[in-house]
């Protein structure tokens, strides 16, 4: 056998034997707690009928974009949805990118040079650290949330210092210290980037996220916020400074070589902005929240508590336990996924439960009935 195809077998017959092995599968079933399709906009008709109706409207229609948006790609309506999205987040400007992946990989590794410093705490999206990887600049991680290990950190830090955190912890849903973590920024003149991935239509007034809630967006040097979670669609934005926006335009790679979204994508964006715009959806989400804590807060089980958002936790602390879990779950129709290590660290596998809107109180208690079932028969 050719030596690169006996490392790659090599590669899956080890995680074959961890279970750990990743594969595609096209099984669905019919009640969805997995998807990041928090307020149903991704199904939502009425998302669609607003989108065929802007797209009527858009002059010099195109079915792709026809290359980078420095070349052939760019186009009135896109530079207007980033200017509309940036109001709605009260930031200064805003670039959209092909997704939260190249957002986050664009804007980390053109930002840090040589002898700059990149903390990040340890739970930080895999784009984050892909973003890091590629850059020269020092890079360290900090205890989850653990101002104290933070500040260690920055009392040692040189050059341009960015500090990496996310607003909502895509796998364990819990929120970071945003303010803290911003006194301690300004205190060691560090640049503070948060990724609101999992905020957006969740948190804050109209879902604008956790930032803003906080009143921290003039405080805060970039947000990345990602349209294919709440917002049911694909893509992302950087939002930041008017100079970080030609910066980006000058120097992430992921925007500069690739060809932009097509106009249906950004039109989508947009009109799935109107809807945030529109209605606040925080208290029905709020209410479905609420319901699934209050089921589990009950039952009073170790590996399961209530956490504050969508993104909910089922420690197992195996890759075998969590698939096992999973698998009964969705025997019963229900979609729950196992996340298992390496996507998380050894021993801290888990089921992750996503809740939507469109999860009725009934599905909710199911869940939670079975959830409560595992465990105790663990
Ligand atoms: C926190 C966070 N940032 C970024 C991303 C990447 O976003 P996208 O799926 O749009 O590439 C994700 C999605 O998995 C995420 O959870």
């Amino acid at each position: 056998m050719n030596k690169a195809e006996q490392f790659i077998n090599e590669k899956l017959l080890n995680r074959a034997e961890k279970g750990s092995l990743r594969k595609l599968s096209l099984k669905v079933f019919p009640i969805d707690f997995c998807s990041n399709d928090y307020l149903g906009f991704s199904r939502s008709p009425q998302l669609k009928s607003a989108v065929n109706e802007a797209l009527l409207n858009i002059p010099q229609y195109r079915n792709g974009s026809s290359g980078s948006r420095l070349l052939s790609g760019n186009h009135a309506f896109t530079e207007e949805t980033e200017a509309i999205i940036a109001d709605f987040h009260h930031a200064k400007s805003g670039l959209i990118f092909n997704s939260g992946y190249d957002a986050n990989v664009g804007l980390i590794s053109s930002l840090a040079q040589r002898g700059d410093t990149i903390i990040s705490d340890e739970l930080i999206h895999a784009s984050l650290i892909d973003g890091a990887r590629l850059t020269h600049a020092n890079r360290y991680s900090f205890k989850h949330n653990n101002l104290d290990d933070l500040e260690a950190r920055l009392k040692v830090a040189k050059g341009n210092i960015y500090v990496v955190i996310e607003s909502v912890y895509s796998m364990d849903g819990d929120l970071a210290a945003l303010i803290e973590i911003n006194n301690l920024c300004e205190r060691y003149e560090a640049n503070l980037i948060v990724d609101e991935a999992h905020a957006l239509g969740i948190f804050g007034n109209h879902g604008h996220g956790l930032v803003q809630d906080a009143g921290l967006e003039n405080k805060v040097f970039a947000r990345i916020v990602t349209f294919g979670k709440a917002l049911g669609c694909h893509g992302a934005i950087v939002l930041g400074s008017a100079s970080l926006r030609n910066y980006l335009i000058n120097f992430a790679r992921t925007f500069i070589y690739s060809t932009a979204a097509p106009i249906h994508t950004i039109a989508t964006i947009r009109s799935a902005y109107q809807m945030l715009t529109e209605t606040d959806y925080r208290p029905l989400i709020g209410e479905k929240i609420a319901l699934y804590s209050k089921l589990i807060d009950n039952s009073d089980i170790q590996g399961i508590f209530p956490g504050p958002g969508t993104i909910q936790t089922v420690m197992y602390n195996s890759n075998q336990k969590a698939k096992f879990a999973a698998e009964a779950l969705q025997s019963k129709g229900i979609d729950v996924r196992a996340i298992l290590s390496p996507t998380v660290a050894e021993g801290k596998e888990r089921l992750r439960i996503c809740l939507h809107l469109f999860n009725t109180d009934d599905e909710i208690k199911m869940l939670t009935d079975q959830l409560i079932s595992l465990k105790a028969h663990e």
